[in-house]
């Protein structure tokens, strides 16, 4: 059926006997090294890559070998990259340049790349010519066969590389190395459909697909019973869940379900596309109490003829009224977005309607992106490219403006006695750090112990964009 992603348990298997062989050959290495030997992985890009990490992590510490954070200490560096906009793809060049030195010191290292960049024919020529340092390549669609090419690399086989132009298979049930005990990405579906006209998504990541509810309920499940209470619900674009299923869910009743997960406390998602946001998921993140109180919408401009070149399928008023709908239904809720400035055509007047779009949203937090021109969209080839000198003056006048509207918003909360999910400990000794269901960043005195638990803290000192607090109890 189009849209369903096949579960493919008999590949499963086969990885699975990957792993042993990667580990057979891993144990040969180690000898001669006479150690134990250290693998990197270094995430660039979106919460999708994130979660990717940390399956390639799980198979990297079923093989056997010690995850590292320290890029130097490694013996096998991988990078997961990320292509959304060119500034991602220049830092993994100089990155890969870097390791060129280190290789030389260092003969026996081993270098990967994945992700979205290798999903990039021009990108894979060229580094296939002018980094040999790399040893190993393979892609966004065949992640699942890392065990069989991490296998053939450390038998020894030189350069190790596979590329898929797509799947239509999803490989359940490989090892995971979660980054945090207590909560987790879990991804509802890949790909995008959209086109957005500057956007390279859907040529890297493929038709979009969703996973059936039963396999995304069960892995959600498993996460609980291992002590996860914060589950994030991954996908470009969410809202579309369960599109070419079928009868299967809608995104807002598969968000139902999750909330009655046992042992889930908290449920976030991302990415939402205005567009497709309906009344009903409206009411389910109104009702539902573990749904936590924070959309992102990614508006990208605040006019409407920038939005049609963009290919968003909304105006700005579409926009306003959807902003409105969600804070009648909840009138406290946190709403970030996306911005892009200096897409082709983006004239003056354009621009401040962009600026008084997000002073009258008054956003949460925004990420702003100085547009970039990405080979094989159709806004690489419009006409009217913006001078980039206009580009950044434009964009810092909204970091000021946005700066403004995030800092008033999360004023709204001093005083307030809020539950915080502790994360982490802080730099400062003595504190830990956390966030609000609407995620909002505090941190407070605490210890190692308070970390993965919900703790009631009151919001005495707004930073700007943060909190300082004191714990209730
Ligand atoms: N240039 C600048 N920003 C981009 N984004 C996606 N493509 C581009 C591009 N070509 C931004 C959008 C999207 C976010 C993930 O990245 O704002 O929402
Ligand atoms: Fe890109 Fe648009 Fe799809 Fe988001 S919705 S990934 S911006 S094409």
């Amino acid at each position: 059926m189009e849209g369903i992603i096949r579960e493919n348990t008999d590949e499963a298997q086969r990885q699975a006997e990957f792993i042993v062989k990667a580990h057979d050959a891993l144990l040969v290495l180690e000898r001669k090294a006479g150690r134990k030997l250290k693998a990197c992985v270094v995430t660039f890009g979106c919460q999708m890559n994130a979660r990717d990490s940390e399956k390639l992590r799980g198979i990297l510490d079923r093989t056997g070998f010690i995850l590292t954070e320290e890029e130097l200490d490694a013996d096998l560096i991988i990078y997961n990259t990320c292509t959304v906009r060119d500034n991602a793809d220049q830092h993994v060049y100089g990155r890969l340049g870097r390791l060129t030195g280190l290789k030389k010191k260092k003969p026996e290292l081993i270098v990967g790349l994945c992700g979205c960049m290798m999903q990039e024919e021009t990108v894979v020529r060229k580094i296939r010519k002018s980094y040999p340092v790399v040893d190993l390549i393979f892609g966004t669609h065949n992640l699942f066969t890392f065990p069989e090419l991490l296998a053939r690399k450390l038998s020894g086989e030189r350069r190790v590389t596979e590329l898929w132009e797509g799947t239509d298979q999803i490989v359940e049930n490989l090892p995971v190395k979660r980054k945090f005990r207590f909560k987790s990405g879990v991804n509802i579906m890949f790909g995008c459909d959209n086109f957005c006209s500057y956007c390279i998504v859907p040529y890297v990541r493929g038709r979009e697909r969703s996973r059936l509810s039963r396999d995304i309920l069960d892995e959600i499940r498993s996460l609980s019973d291992d002590g996860v209470k914060e589950i994030m619900l991954l996908g470009q674009n969410v809202n579309s869940y369960g599109r070419g299923l079928g009868n299967e869910m809608t995104f807002s009743q598969l968000l139902r379900e999750v909330c009655a997960v046992p042992g889930i406390e908290r449920v976030r998602f991302m990415t939402s596309h205005p567009k497709d946001l309906s009344d009903e998921l409206i009411a389910a993140i109104a009702e539902e109490p573990k749904v936590c109180r924070h959309i992102h919408l990614p508006v990208q401009s605040g006019s409407t003829d920038v939005l049609r070149k963009m290919n968003r399928r909304y105006t700005r008023s579409d926009y306003l009224r959807l902003v409105e709908k969600i804070r009648e239904a909840d009138p406290d809720i946190s709403i970030t977005t996306d911005i892009i400035v200096g897409f082709p055509g983006e004239t003056e007047e354009d621009f401040e309607k962009t600026v008084s779009l997000v002073k009258e949203v008054g956003f949460d937090s925004a990420f702003t992106f100085i547009y970039s021109k990405r080979t094989g969209t159709p806004a690489a080839k419009m006409e009217n490219q913006i001078p980039e000198e206009i580009v950044h003056k434009r964009f810092e006048r909204l970091l000021e403006t946005v700066k403004e509207t995030g800092e008033a918003a999360c004023a709204r909360f001093e005083g307030r006695t809020m539950n915080v999910l502790a994360e982490e400990l802080n730099k400062e000794p003595g504190f830990v750090s956390g966030r609000i269901s609407h995620n909002i960043m505090v941190h407070f005195p605490g210890d190692r112990d308070d970390i993965g638990k919900i703790i009631p803290v009151k919001l005495t000192d707004c930073r700007g964009f943060y909190y300082f607090g004191e714990r209730v109890q």
